[in-house]
């Protein structure tokens, strides 16, 4: 193929990390992506941190046994006075206990292999896309303090896998009535879908596979392991459309409760 002199540019590779020596080769509109990142996850962060500091009202709805999921398990003494028997665990803890609880979750999402790429990429530049100048000149990996720290990710696997039990209890719980019997609503929908995208992101993160198929050197030797390895690999190619699903359902599932809880919003019963 012919290259027009006119709109050939001259570029030699050997900019920062390697890159580009120009801010990008790219003609196509390659920062959508990174722009949706940063305001997906800065509108999760500001959320979040609004629904744990001040949103200590609301969270769980009595009449339909159903609680938010950034306040479960029901801790400290909000919860009591929220209407739930509640756990006598944290009992004196007099602030809100989603600041108790959400460091699990939030811990196991900071870690995840993809959040990972996707913020190194959109908030840290680094390296931002492929043909574009990296924000940074140098990089130190993750080897070193602080990002070293990021190898506990395969720890907070394993405590988002309790929270991942509480909240399918939960969600079972909600089609209880307090005062006994079963029904289903919205909210028991709501809070369905919230514990099996949870599941599907922990089924699906690199660490549940590595526990699954990692370090065997025969896999006829070990076929349970194969087949919870195959079992879980096809999920392993979705885990960024689970992460980002099961972050909205998360962030949705704990506004719908607080609109019923609050009277705002009628949670609708099915049966
Ligand atoms: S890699 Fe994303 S949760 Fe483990």
């Amino acid at each position: 193929m012919a290259v027009d002199d006119a709109t050939r540019t001259e570029v030699s590779l050997g900019g920062r990390r390697g890159g580009p020596d120009v801010a990008t080769l790219r003609t196509d509109k390659w920062w959508k992506l990174p722009a949706v990142t940063v305001a997906g996850l800065s509108a999760f962060v500001v959320y979040a941190t609004w629904a744990a500091f001040f949103g200590d009202q609301n969270f769980f709805l009595v009449e339909h046994n159903l609680i938010s999921p950034f306040y479960s398990p029901c801790l400290g003494h909000v919860c009591k006075a929220a209407g739930n028997t509640g756990s006598p665990l944290f009992d004196w803890w007099r602030i809100s206990p989603a600041l108790i609880i959400l460091v699990f979750p939030l811990g196991f999402r900071m870690t995840c292999y993809y959040y990972r790429k996707a913020y190194y990429r959109s908030f840290w530049r680094s390296p931002v896309a492929c043909a574009v100048q990296d924000a940074h000149s140098s990089y130190s990996g993750e080897t070193k303090a602080p990002l070293i720290l990021q190898n506990i990710h395969r720890y907070f696997f394993y405590a988002g896998l309790v929270f991942n039990v509480l909240l399918t209890i939960d969600a079972v719980e909600a089609f209880m009535w307090p005062v006994g019997g079963v029904h289903m609503s919205i909210g028991t929908l709501v809070l369905c879908a919230n514990a099996s995208l949870l599941w599907l992101y922990s089924l699906s993160c690199h660490a549940c596979r590595h526990l699954c198929g990692g370090q065997v050197r025969s896999f006829s030797k070990h076929p349970i392991r194969h087949k919870l390895w195959k079992f879980v690999t096809p999920l392993n190619a979705r885990h960024m459309q689970f992460a980002w699903a099961s972050l909205i359902v998360v962030a949705l599932s704990d506004v719908y409760v607080r609109l019923a809880a609050s009277g705002a919003i009628t949670d609708i019963k099915i049966f």
